[in-house]
């Protein structure tokens, strides 16, 4: 059975998308099979990774708001085992549409189970907020990874991200699912500054064994690779940004046979 793992962080612009989409090739290049969802409204991991917002139609709002084949949701990538469910902007009404339904936290946990054997990984890219889609999220996954800028607010939002997690575990637990920390991943380190090196070595201190040893640091490969709708392996296998993405997806692999 495949894992699923959502990539949280309430916290904007802190590396979540430019994970999922490069983290994701980097596992298909591993020659596992792996589903990315785009659930931010944004759909930058859709364009991201070279589909058009006008030419999908079938997205991840679909999925939760209606009752669609999980199966019509799901487009390829251009790299090989790589799929992805994109998004559209219509996610904004979710947390409206679904105020009053029972079970709201559940319903991507239950269209999951469908597709959960088809793939090694699914990769669950979330919007920076904690309302229902993270809530969603969190509910169908195994684990999270939490991508933390190294910057000096990023500790502030780590902190809420944690508790939203105990939260959510706890819930879990009564429905006898599990939640697991992933990791947390260290991004976006600017080597010419030190502060960033004091911020990554606060987060190792505060969680030994949940910091992932691979940390992304600063590239423009990274910044640039999604204007081509490509991952950052498709754009620029050798540079920084893909070795440390394959770096991650091999912790990754390793941490599932553990
Ligand atoms: N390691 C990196 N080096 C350089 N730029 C990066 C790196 N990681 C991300 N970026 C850039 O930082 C910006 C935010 O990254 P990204 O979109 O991945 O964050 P996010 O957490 O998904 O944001 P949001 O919360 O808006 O969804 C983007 O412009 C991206 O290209
Ligand atoms: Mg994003």
């Amino acid at each position: 059975m495949g894992k699923i793992i959502a990539i949280a962080n309430q916290k904007g612009g802190v590396g979540k998308t430019t994970t999922a989409i490069n983290l994701g090739a980097a596992l298909a290049n591993e020659n596992k099979t792996v589903l990315l969802i785009d659930l931010d409204e944004q759909a930058n991991a859709t364009i991201g990774l070279g589909l058009s917002r006008e030419l999908v139609e079938a997205t991840s709002y679909e999925l939760l708001a209606t009752e669609i084949d999980i199966r019509e949701t799901i487009y390829e990538t251009i790299d090989r085992n790589f799929h992805i469910i994109p998004a559209s902007i219509h996610l904004s009404r979710m947390e409206g549409s679904l105020a009053n339904e029972t079970n709201k936290s559940l319903i991507l946990a239950r269209k999951l189970t469908q597709v959960e054997d088809d793939y090694d990984y699914i990769l669950l890219d979330c919007p920076p907020s904690l309302g229902v889609i993270v809530d969603n999220a969190l509910f169908a996954s195994d684990s999270v990874i939490i991508p933390v800028e190294c910057d000096f607010f990023a500790y502030d939002a780590l902190t809420q991200m944690v508790q939203k997690i105990n939260q959510i575990q706890s819930e879990k637990k009564k429905i006898k699912g599990t939640l697991t920390v992933e990791g947390i991943l260290l991004t976006k380190l600017d080597n010419r500054n030190v502060f960033g090196y004091k911020i990554a070595d606060k987060v190792h201190e505060l969680f030994p064994e949940k910091t992932f040893k691979t940390i992304i640091n600063r590239s423009s490969h990274l910044q640039e690779a999604p204007m081509y709708g490509k991952s950052v392996l498709k754009f620029a296998y050798n540079s920084r940004g893909s070795k440390e993405y394959r770096e991650l997806a091999l912790e990754i692999i390793a941490n599932h046979r553990a």
